[in-house]
Protein backbone atom coordinates (compact mmCIF):
# COMPACT_ATOMS: atom_id res chain seq x y z
CA UNK A 1 0.00 0.00 0.00
CA UNK A 2 1.49 3.40 -0.91
CA UNK A 3 2.34 5.19 2.55
CA UNK A 4 2.68 8.69 0.36
CA UNK A 5 -0.26 10.87 -1.09
CA UNK A 6 0.27 12.29 -4.70
CA UNK A 7 -0.42 15.64 -5.41
CA UNK A 8 -0.78 16.56 -8.56
CA UNK A 9 -2.28 19.87 -8.24
CA UNK A 10 1.24 20.57 -10.05
CA UNK A 11 0.10 17.94 -13.10
CA UNK A 12 -2.95 20.33 -13.99
CA UNK A 13 -3.53 21.69 -16.95
CA UNK A 14 -3.50 25.34 -16.22
CA UNK A 15 -4.27 27.34 -11.97
CA UNK A 16 -7.56 26.53 -10.49
CA UNK A 17 -9.84 29.42 -11.32
CA UNK A 18 -9.88 31.74 -8.05
CA UNK A 19 -12.94 31.52 -5.66
CA UNK A 20 -14.89 34.42 -5.43
CA UNK A 21 -15.49 35.37 -1.58
CA UNK A 22 -17.35 38.12 -1.22
CA UNK A 23 -19.41 37.26 2.18
CA UNK A 24 -19.43 38.27 5.89
CA UNK A 25 -18.20 36.25 7.49
CA UNK A 26 -16.07 35.25 4.55
CA UNK A 27 -16.07 31.39 3.63
CA UNK A 28 -12.57 31.39 4.15
CA UNK A 29 -12.87 32.91 7.71
CA UNK A 30 -15.54 29.55 8.17
CA UNK A 31 -13.45 27.11 6.43
CA UNK A 32 -10.95 28.27 9.37
CA UNK A 33 -12.99 27.79 12.08
CA UNK A 34 -14.61 24.33 10.61
CA UNK A 35 -11.74 22.67 9.18
CA UNK A 36 -8.99 21.20 10.63
CA UNK A 37 -5.98 23.51 9.80
CA UNK A 38 -3.63 20.38 8.43
CA UNK A 39 -6.67 19.88 5.63
CA UNK A 40 -6.27 23.23 4.74
CA UNK A 41 -3.30 23.51 4.21
CA UNK A 42 -3.16 20.23 1.54
CA UNK A 43 -5.63 22.08 -0.41
CA UNK A 44 -2.45 24.40 -1.31
CA UNK A 45 0.30 21.42 -1.17
CA UNK A 46 2.83 22.52 -2.88
CA UNK A 47 5.01 18.98 -2.19
CA UNK A 48 4.38 16.54 -5.30
CA UNK A 49 4.23 13.81 -2.40
CA UNK A 50 2.48 14.31 0.44
CA UNK A 51 3.25 11.19 3.71
CA UNK A 52 0.80 9.85 5.18
CA UNK A 53 0.69 9.89 8.74
CA UNK A 54 1.97 6.47 10.25
CA UNK A 55 -2.02 5.50 11.94
CA UNK A 56 -4.14 6.36 9.28
CA UNK A 57 -1.37 3.86 6.88
CA UNK A 58 -2.16 1.32 9.73
CA UNK A 59 -5.84 2.13 9.82
CA UNK A 60 -6.26 1.87 6.07
CA UNK A 61 -3.90 -1.12 6.02
CA UNK A 62 -6.19 -2.99 8.95
CA UNK A 63 -9.30 -1.95 6.98
CA UNK A 64 -7.90 -3.93 3.60
CA UNK A 65 -5.81 -2.13 1.54
CA UNK A 66 -4.82 -2.15 -1.33
CA UNK A 67 -8.07 -3.60 -2.25
CA UNK A 68 -8.00 -5.61 -5.51
CA UNK A 69 -7.61 -5.14 -9.07
CA UNK A 70 -10.25 -7.82 -10.49
CA UNK A 71 -9.86 -8.36 -14.25
CA UNK A 72 -12.85 -8.98 -15.11
CA UNK A 73 -12.86 -11.79 -18.03
CA UNK A 74 -15.98 -12.68 -17.31
CA UNK A 75 -17.35 -9.91 -18.59
CA UNK A 76 -14.67 -9.79 -21.31
CA UNK A 77 -15.93 -12.76 -23.08
CA UNK A 78 -19.66 -11.85 -22.46
CA UNK A 79 -19.02 -9.29 -24.73
CA UNK A 80 -17.09 -10.59 -27.11
CA UNK A 81 -14.73 -8.14 -26.66
CA UNK A 82 -10.98 -7.67 -27.28
CA UNK A 83 -10.63 -5.28 -24.43
CA UNK A 84 -9.33 -6.25 -21.46
CA UNK A 85 -11.31 -4.56 -18.48
CA UNK A 86 -10.39 -4.38 -14.75
CA UNK A 87 -11.86 -3.13 -12.00
CA UNK A 88 -10.81 -1.42 -8.86
CA UNK A 89 -12.45 -2.91 -6.19
CA UNK A 90 -13.36 -0.58 -3.49
CA UNK A 91 -16.61 -2.26 -2.68
CA UNK A 92 -14.53 -4.40 -0.93
CA UNK A 93 -14.04 -1.72 2.04
CA UNK A 94 -15.40 -2.52 5.78
CA UNK A 95 -18.13 0.36 5.12
CA UNK A 96 -18.69 -0.30 1.43
CA UNK A 97 -17.37 2.74 -0.26
CA UNK A 98 -13.90 4.39 -1.10
CA UNK A 99 -15.09 7.31 1.42
CA UNK A 100 -13.52 5.28 3.89
CA UNK A 101 -9.83 6.53 2.79
CA UNK A 102 -10.54 10.13 3.23
CA UNK A 103 -12.67 9.95 6.23
CA UNK A 104 -9.72 8.10 7.93
CA UNK A 105 -7.34 10.35 7.09
CA UNK A 106 -9.73 13.46 8.12
CA UNK A 107 -10.94 12.11 11.15
CA UNK A 108 -6.95 11.90 12.64
CA UNK A 109 -6.20 15.04 11.84
CA UNK A 110 -9.22 16.70 13.75
CA UNK A 111 -8.58 14.08 16.36
CA UNK A 112 -4.72 15.47 16.09
CA UNK A 113 -5.89 18.78 16.70
CA UNK A 114 -8.02 18.14 19.67
CA UNK A 115 -11.72 18.27 17.86
CA UNK A 116 -14.13 15.87 19.55
CA UNK A 117 -17.37 15.98 17.16
CA UNK A 118 -17.09 15.47 13.10
CA UNK A 119 -20.16 17.19 11.75
CA UNK A 120 -21.07 16.55 8.00
CA UNK A 121 -23.23 16.06 5.35
CA UNK A 122 -23.62 12.63 3.14
CA UNK A 123 -26.39 11.62 0.38
CA UNK A 124 -26.46 8.10 -0.49
CA UNK A 125 -24.85 7.42 2.82
CA UNK A 126 -21.71 5.97 1.88
CA UNK A 127 -20.09 8.98 2.81
CA UNK A 128 -21.95 9.11 6.71
CA UNK A 129 -21.22 5.48 7.14
CA UNK A 130 -17.22 6.05 6.78
CA UNK A 131 -17.24 9.08 8.95
CA UNK A 132 -19.37 7.60 11.50
CA UNK A 133 -16.52 4.31 11.64
CA UNK A 134 -14.00 6.97 10.95
CA UNK A 135 -14.99 8.77 14.19
CA UNK A 136 -15.26 5.75 16.42
CA UNK A 137 -11.66 4.78 15.35
CA UNK A 138 -10.04 7.85 16.94
CA UNK A 139 -12.53 8.23 20.02
CA UNK A 140 -15.01 11.07 18.18
CA UNK A 141 -18.58 11.71 18.54
CA UNK A 142 -20.24 11.82 14.48
CA UNK A 143 -23.07 14.36 13.83
CA UNK A 144 -24.04 13.62 9.80
CA UNK A 145 -27.24 15.44 8.06
CA UNK A 146 -28.17 12.92 5.17
CA UNK A 147 -30.57 13.95 2.24
CA UNK A 148 -34.30 13.24 3.20
CA UNK A 149 -35.13 11.39 0.50
CA UNK A 150 -32.20 9.27 1.01
CA UNK A 151 -32.57 8.80 4.42
CA UNK A 152 -36.08 7.84 3.06
CA UNK A 153 -34.67 5.22 0.74
CA UNK A 154 -31.99 3.99 2.51
CA UNK A 155 -32.54 3.27 6.01
CA UNK A 156 -30.17 0.75 6.29
CA UNK A 157 -27.23 3.23 6.29
CA UNK A 158 -28.82 5.31 8.96
CA UNK A 159 -29.18 2.15 10.95
CA UNK A 160 -25.31 1.62 10.45
CA UNK A 161 -24.20 5.07 11.09
CA UNK A 162 -26.34 4.45 14.49
CA UNK A 163 -25.00 1.61 15.52
CA UNK A 164 -21.56 3.20 15.48
CA UNK A 165 -23.44 5.85 17.95
CA UNK A 166 -23.52 8.28 14.98
CA UNK A 167 -26.41 10.82 15.45
CA UNK A 168 -28.16 10.91 12.27
CA UNK A 169 -30.57 13.70 10.82
CA UNK A 170 -32.48 14.59 7.90
CA UNK A 171 -31.63 17.33 5.77
CA UNK A 172 -33.19 20.06 4.99
CA UNK A 173 -33.24 19.64 8.97
CA UNK A 174 -35.19 21.65 11.69
CA UNK A 175 -32.83 21.94 13.80
CA UNK A 176 -30.50 24.82 11.68
CA UNK A 177 -32.09 28.19 10.50
CA UNK A 178 -31.07 27.44 6.81
CA UNK A 179 -32.89 23.85 7.13
CA UNK A 180 -36.00 25.71 8.76
CA UNK A 181 -35.92 28.44 5.89
CA UNK A 182 -35.79 25.93 3.03
CA UNK A 183 -39.08 23.95 5.11
CA UNK A 184 -40.72 27.36 5.15
CA UNK A 185 -40.55 27.80 1.23
CA UNK A 186 -41.20 24.03 0.56
CA UNK A 187 -42.04 21.56 3.17
CA UNK A 188 -41.82 18.82 0.68
CA UNK A 189 -38.57 19.53 -0.40
CA UNK A 190 -37.07 16.00 -1.17
CA UNK A 191 -33.46 17.21 -0.08
CA UNK A 192 -30.28 17.87 -1.59
CA UNK A 193 -26.63 17.78 -1.18
CA UNK A 194 -26.60 21.61 -1.36
CA UNK A 195 -29.55 21.44 2.13
CA UNK A 196 -27.16 18.88 3.76
CA UNK A 197 -23.95 21.00 3.20
CA UNK A 198 -25.66 24.01 4.74
CA UNK A 199 -27.28 22.03 7.13
CA UNK A 200 -23.77 20.66 8.42
CA UNK A 201 -21.72 23.83 7.99
CA UNK A 202 -24.28 25.96 10.48
CA UNK A 203 -23.63 22.83 12.98
CA UNK A 204 -20.46 22.57 13.15
CA UNK A 205 -20.36 26.30 13.38
CA UNK A 206 -22.35 26.21 16.19
CA UNK A 207 -19.90 24.26 18.27
CA UNK A 208 -16.15 25.13 18.51
CA UNK A 209 -14.95 21.79 19.00
CA UNK A 210 -16.76 20.38 16.17
CA UNK A 211 -14.76 19.83 12.35
CA UNK A 212 -16.48 20.07 9.17
CA UNK A 213 -15.68 17.04 7.12
CA UNK A 214 -15.67 17.39 3.62
CA UNK A 215 -16.81 14.43 1.75
CA UNK A 216 -15.57 15.13 -1.81
CA UNK A 217 -15.02 18.56 -4.30
CA UNK A 218 -12.00 19.10 -1.80
CA UNK A 219 -8.50 19.08 -3.28
CA UNK A 220 -7.87 17.52 0.08
CA UNK A 221 -9.91 14.78 -0.20
CA UNK A 222 -8.89 14.61 -3.91
CA UNK A 223 -5.21 14.21 -2.68
CA UNK A 224 -6.15 11.52 -0.17
CA UNK A 225 -8.03 9.36 -2.90
CA UNK A 226 -5.06 9.68 -5.03
CA UNK A 227 -4.22 6.38 -3.29
CA UNK A 228 -6.67 4.71 -6.10
CA UNK A 229 -4.70 5.70 -8.82
CA UNK A 230 -1.45 4.64 -7.09
CA UNK A 231 -2.56 1.36 -6.26
CA UNK A 232 -3.99 0.98 -9.85
CA UNK A 233 -0.69 2.20 -11.28
CA UNK A 234 1.57 -0.93 -9.35
CA UNK A 235 -1.43 -3.20 -10.02
CA UNK A 236 -1.62 -3.16 -13.83
CA UNK A 237 2.29 -3.51 -13.52
CA UNK A 238 1.64 -6.72 -11.62
CA UNK A 239 -0.74 -7.66 -13.87
CA UNK A 240 2.02 -6.90 -16.86
CA UNK A 241 -0.12 -4.03 -18.70
CA UNK A 242 1.31 -1.09 -19.66
CA UNK A 243 -1.04 2.37 -19.09
CA UNK A 244 -0.98 4.63 -21.77
CA UNK A 245 0.63 2.61 -25.04
CA UNK A 246 -0.29 4.53 -28.05
CA UNK A 247 -2.82 3.80 -30.95
CA UNK A 248 -5.04 1.54 -28.45
CA UNK A 249 -6.94 3.95 -26.54
CA UNK A 250 -6.85 2.79 -22.79
CA UNK A 251 -9.47 4.32 -20.57
CA UNK A 252 -9.54 5.22 -16.87
CA UNK A 253 -13.55 5.34 -16.36
CA UNK A 254 -15.43 6.64 -12.98
CA UNK A 255 -18.48 7.74 -11.64
CA UNK A 256 -18.83 11.81 -11.05
CA UNK A 257 -20.78 13.70 -8.07
CA UNK A 258 -18.16 15.92 -6.18
CA UNK A 259 -15.31 14.49 -8.14
CA UNK A 260 -13.63 12.20 -5.70
CA UNK A 261 -13.25 9.04 -6.87
CA UNK A 262 -12.28 10.36 -10.73
CA UNK A 263 -9.76 12.24 -9.03
CA UNK A 264 -8.21 10.27 -7.10
CA UNK A 265 -8.09 7.50 -10.15
CA UNK A 266 -7.00 9.87 -12.41
CA UNK A 267 -4.94 12.43 -10.49
CA UNK A 268 -1.49 10.34 -10.80
CA UNK A 269 -2.35 9.79 -14.23
CA UNK A 270 -2.51 13.50 -15.33
CA UNK A 271 1.35 14.14 -16.50
CA UNK A 272 2.04 11.19 -17.91
CA UNK A 273 -1.25 11.94 -20.23
CA UNK A 274 0.15 15.56 -20.40
CA UNK A 275 3.18 13.72 -21.73
CA UNK A 276 1.48 12.06 -24.63
CA UNK A 277 0.14 8.48 -23.18
CA UNK A 278 -2.76 7.61 -25.17
CA UNK A 279 -4.90 7.93 -22.00
CA UNK A 280 -8.89 8.65 -21.89
CA UNK A 281 -10.01 9.95 -18.72
CA UNK A 282 -13.65 9.68 -18.62
CA UNK A 283 -16.35 10.82 -15.49
CA UNK A 284 -19.79 9.15 -15.94
CA UNK A 285 -22.71 11.04 -14.60
CA UNK A 286 -26.10 10.68 -13.66
CA UNK A 287 -28.36 12.50 -15.98
CA UNK A 288 -30.60 13.95 -12.97
CA UNK A 289 -27.71 16.24 -12.68
CA UNK A 290 -25.85 16.34 -15.81
CA UNK A 291 -23.38 19.04 -14.71
CA UNK A 292 -20.12 18.10 -17.01
CA UNK A 293 -22.32 17.18 -20.16
CA UNK A 294 -25.23 19.75 -20.05
CA UNK A 295 -24.33 22.36 -17.21
CA UNK A 296 -23.25 25.70 -17.95
CA UNK A 297 -19.67 26.86 -17.21
CA UNK A 298 -20.39 29.68 -14.50
CA UNK A 299 -19.40 30.83 -11.11
CA UNK A 300 -21.57 29.66 -8.05
CA UNK A 301 -21.83 27.89 -4.80
CA UNK A 302 -22.07 24.06 -3.93
CA UNK A 303 -24.43 24.60 -0.86
CA UNK A 304 -27.30 26.80 -0.41
CA UNK A 305 -26.44 28.61 2.63
CA UNK A 306 -23.52 31.01 1.67
CA UNK A 307 -20.93 28.88 3.84
CA UNK A 308 -18.92 28.11 0.77
CA UNK A 309 -17.11 30.72 -2.00
CA UNK A 310 -18.06 30.82 -5.18
CA UNK A 311 -16.00 28.84 -7.67
CA UNK A 312 -16.09 28.93 -11.51
CA UNK A 313 -17.60 24.98 -12.44
CA UNK A 314 -19.70 23.28 -14.42
CA UNK A 315 -23.71 23.83 -12.73
CA UNK A 316 -27.09 23.24 -13.29
CA UNK A 317 -27.82 26.77 -11.05
CA UNK A 318 -28.52 26.89 -7.54
CA UNK A 319 -31.94 27.09 -7.35
CA UNK A 320 -31.99 23.25 -9.03
CA UNK A 321 -33.78 20.71 -7.26
CA UNK A 322 -32.08 16.89 -8.57
CA UNK A 323 -35.27 14.32 -8.89
CA UNK A 324 -35.32 12.33 -6.25
CA UNK A 325 -33.60 9.40 -7.65
CA UNK A 326 -31.80 6.14 -6.01
CA UNK A 327 -28.60 7.29 -7.29
CA UNK A 328 -27.71 10.02 -4.47
CA UNK A 329 -23.99 10.64 -4.45
CA UNK A 330 -24.17 11.98 -8.23
CA UNK A 331 -26.71 14.65 -7.53
CA UNK A 332 -24.65 17.48 -6.96
CA UNK A 333 -25.58 20.88 -9.04
CA UNK A 334 -22.61 22.11 -9.07
CA UNK A 335 -18.77 20.38 -9.77
CA UNK A 336 -15.55 21.28 -8.02
CA UNK A 337 -13.56 24.03 -9.58
CA UNK A 338 -10.82 21.51 -10.33
CA UNK A 339 -13.09 19.06 -12.33
CA UNK A 340 -14.24 21.00 -14.04
CA UNK A 341 -11.18 22.95 -15.26
CA UNK A 342 -10.03 19.24 -16.64
CA UNK A 343 -13.19 19.20 -18.54
CA UNK A 344 -13.57 22.69 -19.94
CA UNK A 345 -9.61 22.24 -20.88
CA UNK A 346 -10.37 18.94 -22.74
CA UNK A 347 -8.14 16.65 -20.38
CA UNK A 348 -11.48 14.98 -19.44
CA UNK A 349 -14.34 13.48 -21.16
CA UNK A 350 -17.76 13.18 -19.95
CA UNK A 351 -21.21 10.91 -20.70
CA UNK A 352 -24.28 10.94 -18.57
CA UNK A 353 -26.84 7.88 -18.38
CA UNK A 354 -30.24 7.67 -16.79
CA UNK A 355 -30.37 5.60 -13.83
CA UNK A 356 -32.31 2.74 -15.85
CA UNK A 357 -29.15 2.39 -17.86
CA UNK A 358 -27.19 2.55 -15.13
CA UNK A 359 -28.50 0.17 -13.08
CA UNK A 360 -28.92 -2.18 -16.46
CA UNK A 361 -24.73 -2.14 -15.95
CA UNK A 362 -24.70 -2.99 -12.82
CA UNK A 363 -27.41 -6.05 -13.19
CA UNK A 364 -24.80 -7.58 -16.29
CA UNK A 365 -21.66 -7.04 -14.18
CA UNK A 366 -23.58 -8.94 -11.27
CA UNK A 367 -24.88 -11.94 -14.06
CA UNK A 368 -21.34 -12.07 -15.62
CA UNK A 369 -18.69 -11.43 -12.40
CA UNK A 370 -20.95 -11.73 -9.46
CA UNK A 371 -20.24 -8.24 -8.23
CA UNK A 372 -23.10 -5.98 -7.20
CA UNK A 373 -22.08 -2.48 -7.69
CA UNK A 374 -23.93 0.63 -5.61
CA UNK A 375 -25.91 2.71 -8.47
CA UNK A 376 -23.12 5.23 -8.94
CA UNK A 377 -20.27 2.81 -9.39
CA UNK A 378 -22.69 0.99 -12.09
CA UNK A 379 -22.57 4.78 -14.02
CA UNK A 380 -18.79 3.76 -14.53
CA UNK A 381 -19.92 0.73 -15.87
CA UNK A 382 -22.35 1.70 -18.42
CA UNK A 383 -19.70 4.17 -19.46
CA UNK A 384 -17.26 1.19 -19.81
CA UNK A 385 -19.52 -0.40 -21.83
CA UNK A 386 -19.72 2.53 -24.24
CA UNK A 387 -16.00 2.57 -24.96
CA UNK A 388 -16.07 -1.21 -25.25
CA UNK A 389 -18.44 -0.92 -27.82
CA UNK A 390 -16.71 1.82 -29.60
CA UNK A 391 -13.38 0.07 -29.53
CA UNK A 392 -14.62 -3.13 -30.79
CA UNK A 393 -16.17 -0.97 -33.89
CA UNK A 394 -12.57 0.52 -34.08
CA UNK A 395 -10.81 -3.04 -33.52
CA UNK A 396 -8.95 -1.65 -30.46
CA UNK A 397 -8.14 -3.59 -27.85
CA UNK A 398 -7.58 -0.72 -25.07
CA UNK A 399 -6.84 -1.51 -21.20
CA UNK A 400 -10.22 -0.27 -19.39
CA UNK A 401 -9.73 0.48 -15.83
CA UNK A 402 -13.72 0.60 -13.72
CA UNK A 403 -13.41 2.50 -10.21
CA UNK A 404 -15.77 0.37 -8.57
CA UNK A 405 -16.76 3.27 -6.46
CA UNK A 406 -19.05 1.09 -3.73
CA UNK A 407 -20.88 -1.95 -2.85
CA UNK A 408 -24.83 -2.12 -3.56
CA UNK A 409 -26.23 -4.60 -1.57
CA UNK A 410 -27.75 -1.67 0.58
CA UNK A 411 -29.30 -0.32 -2.39
CA UNK A 412 -31.35 -3.63 -3.29
CA UNK A 413 -34.45 -1.77 -3.33
CA UNK A 414 -33.41 0.95 -5.82
CA UNK A 415 -32.03 -2.01 -8.15
CA UNK A 416 -35.71 -3.59 -7.58
CA UNK A 417 -37.67 -1.12 -8.11
CA UNK A 418 -36.23 0.10 -11.14
CA UNK A 419 -35.30 -3.12 -13.11
CA UNK A 420 -37.72 -5.50 -11.30
CA UNK A 421 -40.85 -3.88 -10.36
CA UNK A 422 -41.41 -1.65 -13.58
C1 LIG B 1 -20.51 4.63 -3.90
C2 LIG B 1 -20.27 6.04 -4.35
N1 LIG B 1 -19.64 6.24 -5.52
C3 LIG B 1 -19.42 7.48 -5.97
C4 LIG B 1 -19.85 8.58 -5.28
C5 LIG B 1 -19.61 9.95 -5.88
O1 LIG B 1 -18.68 10.71 -5.17
P1 LIG B 1 -17.42 11.33 -5.85
O2 LIG B 1 -17.85 11.96 -7.12
O3 LIG B 1 -16.87 12.28 -4.88
O4 LIG B 1 -16.46 10.23 -6.13
C6 LIG B 1 -20.50 8.43 -4.07
C7 LIG B 1 -20.93 9.62 -3.30
O5 LIG B 1 -21.63 9.57 -2.37
C8 LIG B 1 -20.72 7.11 -3.59
O6 LIG B 1 -21.35 6.91 -2.44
Amino acid sequence: MPTRWYNFLGDLPGPVPPIRDSGSPSAAEIAARVRPRALIEQNGATEQWVPMPGPVAERLRECGRPTPLHRARRLERHLGTGARIYLKREDVLPTGSFKLNTAIAQAYYAAEEGRTTLVTETGAGQWGMSVALAARMFGLRAEIFMVRCSLEQKPYRRHYMELLGARVRSSPSGETAIGRKILAENPGHPGSLGTAISDAFERALSNPSAAYLAGSGMPHVYLHQTLLGLEVAAQLKAHGEELGVAGRGDHLIACSGGGSNLCGLIGPHLRAKAEGADLRFLAAESTAAPRLTQGTYAYGRTDLGGFTPEVLGYTMGESFIPPPNHVGGLRNHHSSALVSLLRHEGVLDAVAFDQRTALEAGRLLLQTEGLLLAPEGSHAVAAALEVVAKSDAERLTPVIVILASGSGFLDLQGYHEVLLEA
